[in-house]
């Protein structure tokens, strides 16, 4: 057993939050048996219930709490009582912005007989990671309005980019890329719109190919956002790793999802990869109300969010075995993705996957 135990935040959420979670913990206790390692887990409630009891998305000191942390695993966030944004900003995006989570880290991965919409392709040409920056863009909050409800109303949103936040989203992607290690060949693609965006993403591009100086073994790419979406749909299999903005990461990894499989498979990393960071790992689904309760959400994403905690917390083995494991029951034992219709109930994949590791 290694001598320091992992500490894990755990917190559940909303809806089927606590359901799939309660299925990831089920497999984080056996790989760790298997793996011999030692870890603990501390429950936080926070989320849309305890927000209309207290009227709080994060209590006071809840970000100091969580730095004690080697990481946290958050199930879902999202309450039908809960006016849209309350909870996505105030729990969400404030543990992102002040943890300073700066790499939201999302692979795209056909899982072993999983099905996909793209015609004709399979788990070889559906391979490839979107690492999109995660602190700032649209993100940042920055904007107002004037003469609000008036016919002459303005709005504003502003995009923030910093040379110092793209540069070391850049950097992680080029490491990243030369770790990854692809047989076929290393491939940065840097996804952008410098035609129009001809500020910021001027900014970026310009970082883009200084930074790559320092990597002559990964080839450099580049696709306008647009193109972007209709290569994910045609040719999928030309990428490898793609670094891009916050704003367009979040609309192309939900197209990266739904190639792979749909929210039920697909999750993703808030990485703070400074020493001392805190990183924070979640099924990209939401909390799926009209679920809640059943046993019949689908809990594979949220089991390969703790293979990718395992995999960013120094318990990489354990990570791969989870992998592996969710390979062979996406492979042999789930009839579909979808929440309902996977021949098998919540609970049930999560002890197939136990019995699998
Ligand atoms: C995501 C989500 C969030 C985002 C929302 C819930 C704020 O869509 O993680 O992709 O936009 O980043
Ligand atoms: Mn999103």
């Amino acid at each position: 057993m290694s001598a320091s135990a992992l500490k894990l935040a755990i917190i559940p959420g909303d809806g089927t939050g606590p359901e799939v979670t309660a299925e990831a913990l089920k497999v984080l206790a056996a790989v760790a048996r298997l793996e011999r390692f030692n870890y603990s887990t501390k429950e936080f409630d926070w989320g849309g219930e305890r927000y209309l009891r207290t009227n709080e998305t994060l209590p006071a000191g809840a970000v100091e709490a969580l730095r004690e942390f080697d990481a946290i695993y958050l199930g879902a966030v999202g309450h039908p009582e809960v006016k849209p944004g309350i909870l996505e900003k105030g729990l969400l995006l404030e543990l992102r912005f002040q943890l300073d989570q700066y790499i939201n880290l999302r692979p795209v991965k056909l899982y072993a007989g999983v099905e996909t919409p793209l015609a004709g392709k399979t788990s070889k040409d559906i391979d490839f990671v979107v690492v999109r920056e995660n602190t700032e863009d649209m993100y940042c909050g920055t904007g107002g309005f004037l003469k609000k409800g008036t016919a002459d109303e303005v709005a504003t949103q502003t995009a923030v980019y910093t040379r110092k936040g793209c540069e070391r989203c850049i950097r992680w992607a080029f490491e990243y890329t030369r770790k990854r290690n692809n047989p076929k060949g290393k491939r940065l693609t840097l996804v952008a719109k410098t035609n129009v965006l001809t500020f910021g993403h001027d900014l970026w591009w310009r970082t883009f190919e200084s930074v790559a100086r320092e990597y002559p073994d990964v080839e450099m790419d580049y696709n306008h956002v647009d193109a972007c979406c209709m290569w994910m749909v045609k040719n999928p299999e030309h990428y490898d790793v793609i670094v891009t903005t916050n704003m367009f990461g979040d609309i192309i990894t939900d197209l990266g999802a739904i190639i792979q499989g749909g929210l039920g498979v697909a999750a993703g990393g808030n990485i703070n990869p400074d020493p001392g960071g805190v990183s924070m790992f979640e099924p990209m689904g939401g909390s799926a109300p009209k679920y809640t309760g059943l046993n019949v959400i689908n809990p594979i994403a949220a089991i390969s969010a703790m293979s990718m905690l395992l995999e960013h917390s120094g318990q990489p083995a354990a990570g791969a075995r989870i992998m592996k494991a969710i390979q062979v029951v996406t492979g042999t034992k789930m009839a579909s993705q979808s929440a309902g219709k996977m021949g098998c109930s919540t609970s049930e994949v999560g002890n197939l996957v136990v019995a699998a590791l």
